[in-house]
């Protein structure tokens, strides 16, 4: 029997490093000192020159950056946020924890990303006034239209909406950190950039700006006995930070190796009949790589990859508004189709070219076999 293909394989991708992580987890066990140290000051400035931007803001999770990046541009009760209904929950999850409403835009079918020209529309409608942020999602690595997006505000005169990117899918795609006021990573353990745990970051550009997230990732504190606002326990712990920073060594060589593994998979399926690939894009840096295919086939593929031992996700197969607390009162068929159609081939730094062909070739294999199966 032929080994199986893993969707991810984070033990593999941990192996050449797991002698420096041992070392870095005694310094930190021999330091005395877990969350909010000097690791922490090193990471957060690292992981934010590397990102092109000038300040990071260590927190508990990516989630947390998005709420801590909303409450320190005081979103709020009363005030609406625009994201996408096509990615993971915790987008829209922030603007609600927050006490804002969720408007969801449509993305552009080829990015998969907010589609710009229905913010556009999104402006005009009843209730506009009360937009304060815009969140895009660089969804599965590539970039979010953010040009495109200022362009529409600055149409629309309206200078007094932020975008906040959610860049938890979008670590080192170059450019990504510095198109936004504040741009929110997550550091979950299968993301491009993952810890061994949860964490996450918000990047600024604006000292002011991070100086109120240092505060409220800590109690909303302004000194050890001193509180200026409510705030939250989401402080980033010293072994996060120590292992990420062996991990942030690698990160452009791993971007480097999902792209050879997205170029692969190109190769590979650009004759098959039935399959809708990616769009490519310079920056693009395959946390997932999604493809599309026919909804009413889509499960029955997913079976047949699963069947000859291949790895297969689905991000997402319900979108944000389908779940019980996002109900959106626009219609959004576009999002809807696409979760309906999308399926995630295996992806991770150190998939094999003979692990590519294999996943290549049951994924012709499954779509034929669903083609031919009566629904
Ligand atoms: C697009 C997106 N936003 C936000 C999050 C939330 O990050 P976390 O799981 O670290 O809370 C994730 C990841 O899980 C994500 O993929």
């Amino acid at each position: 029997m032929t080994q199986p293909v893993p969707f991810v394989d984070l033990v593999r991708m941990h192996e050449p490093l797991a002698e420096r992580f041992r070392r870095a987890f005694d310094q930190v066990l021999q330091s005395g000192q877990f969350h909010l140290g000097p690791r922490t000051r090193a990471f957060e400035q690292a992981f934010a020159e590397h990102e092109g931007s000038r300040f990071g803001v260590g927190c508990g999770s990516g989630s947390d950056a998005l709420v801590l990046a909303l409450r320190a541009l005081d979103v709020g009760p009363g005030d609406a946020v625009v994201t996408v209904s096509n990615s993971f929950m915790a987008t829209a999850e922030s603007i609600r924890r927050v006490g804002a409403d969720v408007v969801f835009a449509e993305p552009d079918p080829g990015t998969r990303c907010l589609d710009p020209i229905d913010l556009d529309r999104i402006l005009g409608e009843p209730g506009a006034e009360r937009i304060r942020a815009v969140i895009p999602v660089h969804l599965y690595g590539h970039r979010a239209d953010t040009d495109g997006i200022n362009t529409v505000l600055q149409g629309a005169d309206r200078a007094d909406v932020h975008v906040i990117g959610d860049a938890a899918q979008a670590h080192g795609s170059p450019g990504v950190a510095g198109e936004t006021t504040l741009t929110c990573y997550s550091f979950y353990p299968a993301k491009n950039l993952g810890a061994l745990g949860d964490a996450g970051m918000v990047l600024s550009q604006d000292e002011a700006l991070c100086e109120r997230l240092r505060g409220l990732r800590n109690h909303g504190r302004s000194g050890k006995h001193a509180v200026a606002e409510l705030g939250y326990n989401s402080r980033f712990d010293e072994l996060a930070a120590a292992m990420l920073h062996i991990k942030l060594d690698v990160l452009r060589q791993w971007n480097e190796q999902r792209r050879f593994a997205a170029d692969a998979y190109r190769a590979l399926l650009n004759d098959v009949p039935g399959v809708e690939l990616p769009a490519d894009d310079p920056g693009h840096v395959y946390h997932l790589f999604v493809v599309e295919v026919d909804p009413t086939i889509r499960d029955a593929v997913v079976a047949g990859l699963k069947a000859r031992g291949v790895g297969v996700g689905l991000h997402y197969p319900v979108a944000t508004h389908q779940m019980a607390p996002y109900p959106s009162n626009r219609p959004l068929p576009i999002t809807e189709r696409l979760v309906s159609s999308v399926l995630s081939l295996p992806m991770f730094p150190g998939i094999t070219p003979l692990e590519l062909e294999r996943t290549a070739h049951a994924l012709r294999e499954s779509l034929l076999a669903a083609h031919e199966e009566p629904r």
